[in-house]
């Protein structure tokens, strides 16, 4: 489904050059369910980004099924994005000027749903995520977890063919946070594809797979 070659993303302050990946060669299969983990400043946040196509000051080569991600203009990669990818943000990024339920209308507004058909998804990830009484809400006043649920909802609520989280229950009681990965292990079981950033080894253990980061390079792989 993925396929990332000599990955290379720097931040440059001045002539100062920090390489956050190193090189990253990568293969994500349909179906499957990655985490990635590593030390803080590895560059999980930074790689997700760049598979979630928001991220394109990189160089080497990104293949999004047959497409080269690395070759298209910016409004066909935020289509082949919309069409395709559920994000959740480790630092939720809502719009702040919607309603919770506005802000799960979004990921709908790029796909063909009809009303009816919007309305049904809207109402029954409100219910499943218990946020129905919220929907008239504006996320800012709700708490962080809160937010971090509203996050993981928007990112699924269109079925996906591919779920990037970043840190998805970092703010979540542990009860919340063993919910949102059963709902990421039935909706793998489905045929979503997932990959997951986390820096917990409890929530490393749904997934198929783990990947781990340490300076911007891919040191290691475990089942
Ligand atoms: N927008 C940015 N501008 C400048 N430097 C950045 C930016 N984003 C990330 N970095 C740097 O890149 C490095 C990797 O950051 P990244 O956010 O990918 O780490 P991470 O592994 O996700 O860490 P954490 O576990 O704390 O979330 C860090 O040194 C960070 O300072
Ligand atoms: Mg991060």
């Amino acid at each position: 489904m993925i396929t990332l070659r000599n990955i290379e993303r720097s931040f440059d302050y001045g002539r100062e050059k920090n390489p956050v990946l190193r090189g990253v060669n990568l293969d994500i299969e349909e179906g499957d369910f990655i985490t990635i983990m590593g030390p803080s400043g590895s560059g999980k946040s930074t790689l997700l980004h760049i598979v979630g196509m928001h991220d394109s000051t990189w160089a080497g080569e990104y293949y999004f099924y047959d497409q080269a991600v690395h070759k298209l203009k910016p409004k066909e990669r935020a289509e082949l994005r919309n069409k395709n990818i559920g994000f959740v943000f480790q630092s939720y990024h809502l719009l702040d000027q919607m309603t919770v339920q506005e802000n799960l209308e979004v990921p709908l507004s790029y796909r063909n749903y009809g009303r009816a058909e919007r309305e049904q998804l809207v109402n029954e990830t409100l219910e499943r995520f218990q946020l129905t009484d919220k929907r008239k809400q504006y996320p800012s006043r709700l708490s962080g977890g809160l937010q971090q649920l509203i996050g993981v909802a928007r990112a699924m609520i269109a079925r996906p063919k591919l779920i990037l989280a970043d840190e998805p229950t970092g703010n979540l009681h542990s009860a919340q946070a063993r919910e949102i990965m059963e709902m990421f292990v039935k909706l793998n079981a489905q045929g979503t594809t997932i990959v997951q950033v986390t820096h917990s080894e409890e929530n490393a253990a749904y997934s198929r797979h783990i990947i781990r980061l340490f300076d911007g390079r891919i040191v290691g792989e475990t089942d």
